[in-house]
């Protein structure tokens, strides 16, 4: 009987370290499986349906100075996002830049008719739900290199949430202005950035957007 009770003992033993093994041997599972609600009944196969069921999100943006890049580099932390820099076929030098002259920026911004050309193309946009689109403050408005992105694509059925930095301008109606280049997309109302914004407060920003 004695005997008996050790090999019993012996074999809960040998099933419980293969147990183990079998847990370590796969760390990934838990991270993988973020999306499945911790659902027991489903089938491994069931849990890794991401691309059916989790929202898919770009930051697009344009930033002549790297301003606004890095506010959407921390969206982009924030949110596991793809990201995209609008980047212009011709660049802007700091002359083109000078508003206190009669310079580039000016002019596009002054002409309805300006579509700066962009150099390279997103691929395959249609994988993407959710668009933050992301710009300077060019004399209260978006640049319009932002204008020749948004008709660059079909947005419909999209979310798209507008972000900028400035000097000061708050965001204004240089989003809303926007709207009417993209039919069918939904607009959430968007958010100006100091240059120094921080993670943390980019984190909670893209938190409260409920994505
Ligand atoms: C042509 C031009 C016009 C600008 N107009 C405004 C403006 O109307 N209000 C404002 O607060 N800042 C304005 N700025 C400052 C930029 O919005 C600000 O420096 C921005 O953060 C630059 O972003 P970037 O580094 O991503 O290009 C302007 C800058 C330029 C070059």
């Amino acid at each position: 009987m004695k005997r008996l009770k050790i090999f019993l003992a012996a074999i809960a033993m040998l099933v419980m370290a293969f147990s183990f093994a079998a847990c370590g041997a796969n760390p990934g599972d838990n991270g993988t499986n973020t999306g499945d609600g911790g659902d027991k009944n489903q089938t491994p196969n069931e849990g890794e349906n991401k691309g059916e069921t989790d929202e898919k999100i770009l930051v697009a943006y344009f930033s002549a100075t790297n301003t606004t890049k890095g506010v959407a580099q921390k969206i982009q932390t924030a949110t596991g996002s793809a990201i995209y820099e609008i980047v212009p076929a011709i660049a802007y030098t700091a002359a083109d830049l000078n508003y206190n002259t009669d310079c580039r920026a000016n002019r596009e911004q002054n002409d309805a008719d300006a579509r700066p050309a962009i150099s390279g193309s997103v691929e395959n946009i249609g994988q993407y739900d959710t668009v933050f689109i992301g710009y300077p403050i060019w004399w209260g408005q978006a640049p319009k290199i932002i204008y020749t992105f948004l008709e660059s694509y079909d947005f419909s059925g999209k979310t798209i949430i507008p972000f900028c930095t400035s000097g000061s301008s708050p965001i204004g109606s240089s989003a809303t202005n926007l709207h009417s280049l993209t039919p069918n997309a939904t607009w959430l109302s968007g958010k100006r950035f100091g240059g120094s914004t921080g993670q943390s407060a980019i984190n909670d920003w893209v938190s409260g957007l409920n994505l």
